[in-house]
């Protein structure tokens, strides 16, 4: 009969694949299909923003024809009913866990549905196609839009906030990644470093799957919900 204080979630492309985003390592996967150097660096964005744009707008679209999934509502649902604290660090840019219910959501690795100025730094709801010639809400100017998304070689959103919750979880759950992609692969080592309960769901085990105390692997539509509705029956 554990009740845990502090939970951390983090989740990966792994919890949206059943809502059908696709991953990136997967077969199939994003970045099996596409360079991710000619599309997800700041040097990729400089050289050709067009392409970059056209990148993300044809993911961003693709928002609108998907909904969230029986894991993304057991995590809701988690959040809802349980009484300790619950942070959900997710690296998926899309909004399912919001369109669940979650709160208390941080996006590490930034949104599709936001743009962001690098003139005056405003970030905005973007829910349509982005250009290089979209003008900023904030200052009025064009040319200067970008994707609100963290690009490899940018620092992630959020990491101060992270650290200071890892160091006070006492229960972290990792889904649907791959754990492949720092800082995110990091955080279930410090975890156990400060004493937590670390746990894996997720399709199949991991690189990283010695550093969990326990693991269920399936498809996350399954597990998610089972794994949730023993945490809440154990309270
Ligand atoms: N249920 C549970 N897990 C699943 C499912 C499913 N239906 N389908 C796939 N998975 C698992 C895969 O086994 C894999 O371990 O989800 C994981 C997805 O791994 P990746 O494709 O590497 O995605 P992710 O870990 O989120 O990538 C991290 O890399 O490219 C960057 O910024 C990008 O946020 C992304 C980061």
């Amino acid at each position: 009969m554990t009740l845990y204080q502090n939970i951390i979630i983090l989740t990966g492309a792994g919890i949206s694949a059943e809502s059908g985003l696709a991953t990136f390592r997967n077969k199939g996967g994003i970045w099996k299909k596409y360079d991710l150097m000619k599309l997800a660096t700041p040097e990729a964005f400089a050289s050709n923003p067009d392409l970059v744009h056209e990148f993300y707008n044809a993911r961003r679209s693709g928002l609108k024809k998907v909904n969230p999934n029986a894991a993304h509502y057991a995590l809701a649902r988690l959040d809802e009913k349980y009484p300790g604290n619950i942070t959900l660090i997710t690296q998926n840019v899309d909004p399912l866990h919001e369109r669940a219910g979650s709160r208390n959501l941080l996006h590490m690795h930034g949104e599709l549905n936001k743009a962001r100025c690098v003139s005056c730094h405003s970030i905005c709801p973007w829910f349509n196609d982005l250009f290089s010639q979209s003008i900023c809400p904030g200052c009025g100017k064009a040319g200067n839009m970008r994707p609100h998304i963290v690009w490899f070689g940018e620092i992630p959103f959020h990491i101060e906030q992270i650290n200071i919750r890892l160091a006070q979880c006492d229960l972290f759950i990792s889904i649907g990644t791959s754990g492949n992609v720092y800082p995110a692969a990091g955080f279930v080592q410090a975890a156990q470093d400060f004493g937590a309960e670390t746990v894996e769901l997720n399709l199949e085990p991991t690189d990283s799957r010695n550093l969990f105390s326990v693991a269920h692997y399936g498809k996350a539509t399954e597990i998610v919900p089972e794994y949730v509705a023993d945490l809440i029956r154990q309270e």
